[in-house]
């Protein structure tokens, strides 16, 4: 099947009901796409879902999605990958998948029967119920079979979006900095905000306090780099302030330690590229390293 010739025609169904697929749903919705049906573990999540996209796209089990479509996308965790492929009764066309860390290779056994297997992952964080909207002009990373990347390539198109091209081999790296810059985030302030905790700052206020330094900080790297928006004791060379900190850190949960030793390490490393003297960057990283 070639989705350039064919594709528009071709009926999709997805695989799956949740964030992603609700959200995919909608931009193949909102691009006029042929989205036929949408299928979940369960069949109340795959009706819910089928209503939230509207357009007369029908709730179906795992099993019939093939039925009248040829083109399947499938948005499931990542366990549920195989076991969900393995009940898809296909034996043409083309099956993409949305997860991060891995590639066609995941639904080997769908490419073995002749189908053209790839990925998509939005490199985006999706909360519940947000339509198609946190999919515009964000990156796609994409990888597989031609005939897979070219549907890849037109869902990116409906995005207004960016291909990044990630080898099937490499995307356990490129997820783990997804998660990184998404996640891990989120980890960070959460442990900013139980340590404001620890200091006596009710957590109501902390993270509204700690706003206007995190958005900058992000707003900083985003346009300078991290070597251009780094700032901190890191960056002045002060040892001193870091032991205090550690010292101080003695309170708090392992968890949140690990992070601030971790942290610092990298902190340190940017600021070693920026021209940090070799003297006080090793004083620094014996405190970080010391048990
Ligand atoms: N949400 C995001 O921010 C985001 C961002 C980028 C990529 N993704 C990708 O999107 C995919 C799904 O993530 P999501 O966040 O949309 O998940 P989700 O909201 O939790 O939805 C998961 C869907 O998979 C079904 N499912 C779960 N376990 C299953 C199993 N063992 N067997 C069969 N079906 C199962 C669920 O069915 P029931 O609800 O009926 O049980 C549901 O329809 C993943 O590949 C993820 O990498 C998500």
């Amino acid at each position: 099947m070639n989705p350039t010739t064919h594709g528009r025609a071709t009926p999709i169904g997805i695989a799956g009901a949740g964030r992603l697929a609700r959200a995919i749903g909608c931009l193949l919705r909102d691009s006029r796409q042929p989205l036929a049906s949408i299928a979940s573990r369960t069949p109340a999540r795959a009706q819910a879902a089928a209503e939230f996209i509207g357009a007369g796209i029908e709730a179906v089990t795992y099993a019939d999605l093939a039925k009248h479509t040829q083109r399947i996308l499938i948005a499931v965790p990542d366990d549920a990958l195989e076991p969900v492929a393995d009940t898809l009764v296909i034996d043409r066309g083309i099956v993409l998948h949305t997860c991060g860390a891995r590639g066609a290779e995941a639904l080997d056994r769908l490419r073995a029967r002749g189908v053209s297997c790839g990925a998509i992952h939005p490199l985006q964080t999706i909360p519940e119920g947000s339509g198609a909207a946190p999919l515009a002009g964000i990156h796609f990373a994409v990888s597989g079979d031609d005939a897979a990347v070219q549907w890849a390539e037109q869902i990116t198109t409906a995005a207004h979006g960016r291909i990044l091209r990630v080898a099937s081999e490499s995307r356990p790296l490129y997820h783990a900095a997804a998660v990184m810059a998404g996640n891990y985030l989120v980890a960070l302030l959460s442990a900013a905000e139980d340590l404001m905790d620890l200091a006596g700052v009710p957590r109501a206020q902390a993270l509204e306090a700690l706003a206007p330094l995190a958005r900058a900080s992000l707003e900083n790297t985003l346009r300078r780099g991290p070597a251009g928006a780094l700032t901190g004791p890191i960056e002045r060379g002060d040892a001193a302030t870091v032991a205090r900190h550690l010292l101080a850190l003695q309170e708090a949960a392992e968890p949140v330690r690990a992070l601030y030793r971790a942290g610092g390490l990298q902190t340190l490393a940017i600021a070693a590229g920026r021209g940090l003297p070799p003297g006080r960057a090793a004083d620094i990283e014996r405190l970080l390293r010391a048990e």
